[in-house]
């Protein structure tokens, strides 16, 4: 993590994660409860054998995402420049957690459909991001424009596998088309998308907006699952566009 105070520290990985709060911890079994479903089951034997449920308990943060998101910024150092911040889909709060942590002076704006408990400098909307009025109650909450926009949304998934992919990924381009409207120049955005190749219309406009567009999958993102990010860095601005020519005073 850059600099950060809630991670970092042990094991072989800059975050640290995979060492002696590993795999090789003890192993908790869970018997089967009458009222427990065998899927629950697993969920449940899995999530107290998961060194990063574990270690997030450890060391204070809200969700085992918060370390996909550290080990990304290890990789491509996004947070510590930051200084006005919008989480989309912050709860349960890990990602702005580690926000703050590395950056304690930076601002940000979250927004969720499910609430949020409080973080301190962080600003919280109990919303749904896909409202046409959110866009403007986010900027509205930070204050100013952002210089980073982070996605960690995923959509309700219905259990049909490509029907769950072009919804997480239509939430993904929104979010996009949010970063291209508000960031400032030299900005980043980084958000949640499917393995699959549906995100052609994605990737189209982050390369025209963004100087560098990656895409990455962090340790702590379960190998099983189709998730993966993408990381788009160097925003060039409004300009081209001429959406800069009409923005308001807050940038937008
Ligand atoms: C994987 S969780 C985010 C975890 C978070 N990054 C953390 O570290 O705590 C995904 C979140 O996206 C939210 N979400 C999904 N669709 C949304 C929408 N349309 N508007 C706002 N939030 C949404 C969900 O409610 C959920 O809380």
């Amino acid at each position: 993590m850059s600099g950060g105070s809630g991670g970092g520290k042990g094991g072989g990985s800059k975050s640290g994660i995979g060492g002696s709060g590993g795999r090789g911890g003890l192993h908790v079994r869970v018997k089967t409860a009458k009222k427990r479903s065998v899927s629950s089951t697993r969920w449940l034997q899995r999530q107290l054998n998961d060194p990063y449920v574990r270690r997030a308990q450890a060391e204070g943060y809200r969700s085992r995402a918060a370390y996909k998101l550290i080990e990304l910024d290890d990789k491509f150092g996004f947070i510590k420049k930051a200084r006005a911040v919008v989480d989309l889909g912050i709860t349960p709060g890990g990602w702005s957690q580690v926000v703050r942590k590395a950056n304690p002076r930076a601002r940000v704006a979250g927004i969720d459909l499910l609430a949020c408990e409080p973080i301190e400098g962080v600003a919280i909307l109990e919303m749904d991001f896909m409202d046409d009025a959110a866009p403007d109650a986010l900027i509205e909450a930070l204050g100013s424009a952002p210089d980073l926009v982070i996605s960690d949304m995923a959509a309700n998934t219905v259990g049909h596998q490509q029907t769950d992919h072009l919804r997480t990924i239509g939430l993904a381009e929104t979010a996009a088309d949010f970063a291209v409207q508000t960031l400032v120049p030299g900005g980043a955005f980084v958000a949640k998308v499917f393995a699959g190749g549906a995100d052609h219309t994605l990737l189209t406009l982050l390369k025209k907006h963004f100087t560098t567009v990656k895409h990455a999958k962090p340790p702590a993102s379960r190998k099983g699952s189709p998730e993966l990010y993408v990381i788009a860095q160097g925003f060039k601005g409004r300009g081209d566009s001429g959406a800069a020519e009409n923005s308001d005073e807050n940038g937008r």
